[in-house]
């Protein structure tokens, strides 16, 4: 840091400033966590400096004996971990895995069915700004309106209307189990393959504390930095038969080298999931999303679905007289950082939206738990009921840097 701040204190002051900003907030958004420390050191080792292309002992380059160690073991954790016949640690992002994925098993036009935005799906998953809507014809599944969970009588006409290639399941916004049974039940009906996105439940799955989708899936992609706590990146599992067109569609179908020093902070946070305090650490997880959720629901809010399973909850706005955006705000002003979501069937467009969701995997590794999300929850409560007082505002702040000063952000201060 004292480098940094020697050779250009202006980004040294952003960065300062940035850690403050975590230090002083509660970040309750359910797609961000805080990695170990060994995790950090590994993303800021001197595989930062090697150009890797190609795949371990078939590389482009010379003086990869190193990243070839690295990049096997990363690849021989991951496959314990979830316990898949392939993975792949190279894709730079979850939208990268995502993209690989069609990129293997599709062609160009191929009709894919999805998720709906609005009840969960991501970016990736169809949606008409993104490549993958514009490459291929996704038709979306939705939710039951009463229950507010998968449609599966719906999905199962849909699919045998459209006789889809892929079926895509998982979520950025879905608070409950996916039953990937069920997806592969109407995958084989159709004669489709399924591909399940796992970006936000990988860590729970690694804990066992979510049904694994590697029995059932023809692959899967996830992200490495939500539940699962490591570096910012994306990998791919798969069986076998799909390794070499999956291997084929990172590189050289989409990317170029790997990036090393991230490989080698993936292998140490799949070295921490392996671990068994990492099942506990999960568990706590969703222990205090289902706290938080009880709390509001007592203070008179009501979730998407009636609760949650997992990492995050979905507080529904209609009628509250406020909407997602304006609920982000103020929860912003009082230190509590979440993030406006739609909600299924939402009047209201992607930048108001009907609802704002919760995550808890941050504040769980800051060391919070039951008493703290009850807490948490009347904060949330007072800001949500009454968002224009500025004087409830600066109450809340006030609660917030408390609770902020008792469970310091690690990683960066330990
Ligand atoms: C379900 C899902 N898939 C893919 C992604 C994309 O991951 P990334 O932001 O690393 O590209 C996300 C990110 O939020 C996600 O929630």
């Amino acid at each position: 840091m004292s480098s940094l701040h020697h050779n250009d204190p202006e980004v040294s002051r952003i960065v300062d400033q940035e850690l403050k900003r975590h230090n002083e907030t509660l970040d309750l958004i359910a797609s961000e966590n805080y990695p170990s420390k060994a995790v950090f050191e590994a993303e800021a080792s001197v595989f930062t400096s090697k150009y890797a292309e190609g795949y371990p002992h078939n590389r482009y380059y010379g003086g990869c004996e190193n990243a070839d160690e690295l990049e096997e073991l990363a690849v021989k954790r991951l496959k314990k971990l979830y316990k898949s016949e392939y993975a792949n640690v190279q894709p730079h992002s979850g939208s990268q895995a995502n993209t690989a994925a069609y990129y293997a098993l599709l062609e160009y036009g191929d009709t894919v069915l999805s998720m709906e935005m609005n009840v969960g799906g991501h970016l990736t998953h169809g949606e008409k700004i993104n490549f993958s809507g514009r490459t291929f014809n996704f038709i979306r599944y939705g939710v039951n309106k009463d229950t507010e969970r998968i449609d599966f009588p719906q999905l199962e006409k849909l699919a045998k209307e459209y006789k889809p290639k892929l079926i895509v399941t998982g979520a950025s916004a879905y608070p409950r189990i996916i039953d990937f049974e069920q997806f592969r039940r109407i995958a084989d009906m159709v004669g489709a393959k399924l591909m399940v996105d796992i970006a936000h439940t990988a860590g729970m799955i690694a804990a066992g504390l979510h049904p694994s989708p590697v029995p059932y899936a023809d692959v899967v992609t996830s992200t490495t930095h939500k539940t699962l706590r490591g570096p910012r990146g994306g990998f791919i599992l798969a069986r076998e038969e799909y390794a070499s067109a999956l291997d084929a569609a990172v590189f050289p179908g989409i990317q170029g080298g790997p990036l090393m020093q991230i490989i080698a902070a993936k292998a140490v946070a799949f070295h921490e999931a392996l671990q068994p305090e990492f099942a506990e650490y999960q568990r706590n997880i969703i222990d205090n999303a289902f706290t938080l959720g009880e709390e509001l629901k007592k203070g008179g809010f009501e979730l998407i679905s009636g609760g949650t399973d997992t990492h995050l909850l979905l507080v529904k706005l209609l009628g509250m007289n406020i909407n997602g955006r304006q609920a982000e705000v103020a929860l912003g002003k009082a230190g509590i950082v979440a993030n406006r979501d739609p909600i299924p069937f939402d009047p209201l467009p992607p930048l108001k939206t009907s609802g704002i969701r919760f995550g808890t995997p941050a504040l769980t590794t800051r060391g919070m738990g039951k008493e703290e999300m009850k807490q948490v929850a009347q904060m949330i409560i007072r800001v949500l009921k009454d968002p224009r007082n500025e004087a409830i505002l600066g109450d809340v702040k006030k609660d917030v840097l408390d609770l902020c000063a008792r469970f310091p952000v690690p990683g960066f201060t330990d």
